[in-house]
């Protein structure tokens, strides 16, 4: 399986990349193909909701041109795309966020009976991690990212959180271990 990684935290050592680390790392040893984007640093804007973007079906279609066409090519040649993010706000961090808006050019006709996507059959997964824990903090970040499955005609492929962080140094075994997990359910 061809899998994307879209790291959205700008530590490199941090909790998100940790525990990204151990997911991609499980995901090569199963033999998957690996190739993670570090989205800090690169010309992310935001979506100017201009709608020229639907006027064609075959290709994302934005008419930025920053750092993101690229990586939409990137997602629609993925078969798995996991999304990593640190809990920002009750959501996803600016660069995960920029991102995902933009993949309003990847679809077109949403709510209709042609709707179509770019990203139709490809698997998305999620990984979060945060200060806090589950309940009245990242439930509604998760809530969003399902949702989403639905105009992009993806497939639901799992999710992990990961409360409680602090320092990557004081995670306990078991995070690691939910990452190994985590690698097997979002490929199976
Ligand atoms: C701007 C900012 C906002 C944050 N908001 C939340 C939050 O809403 N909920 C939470 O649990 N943690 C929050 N945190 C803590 C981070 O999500 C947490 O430390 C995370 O593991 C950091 O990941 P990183 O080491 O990959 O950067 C916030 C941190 C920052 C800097």
């Amino acid at each position: 399986m061809n899998s994307l990684t879209l790291l959205g935290s700008a530590r490199k050592k941090g909790n998100t990349a940790t525990a990204l680390g151990w997911v991609e790392d499980a995901l090569t040893s199963m033999g998957h193909k690996v190739v993670r984007v570090y989205l800090h640093g690169k010309e992310l804007n935001g979506c100017m909701g201009c709608g020229q973007c639907k006027q064609v079906t075959d290709t994302p279609g934005c008419v930025q041109k920053d750092d993101i066409p690229d990586i939409l090519e990137q997602m629609v040649a993925a078969d798995l795309i996991l999304f990593a993010s640190p809990l920002y706000f009750w959501g996803p961090s600016a660069q995960i966020k920029a991102v995902i808006d933009r993949t309003y050019s990847l679809y077109t006709r949403y709510h209709e009976t042609n709707h179509s996507s770019l990203l139709e059959g490809r698997r998305e997964a999620f990984l979060m991690t945060g200060a806090g824990g589950w309940d009245t903090n990242a439930e509604g970040a998760f809530t969003a990212f399902k949702r989403m499955q639905k105009p992009h005609k993806t497939f639901y492929a799992g999710d992990l959180f990961i409360g409680n962080c602090t320092t990557p140094a004081d995670m306990p075994p078991s995070v690691k271990e939910k990452s190994l997990a985590f690698a097997q359910q979002i490929t199976s």
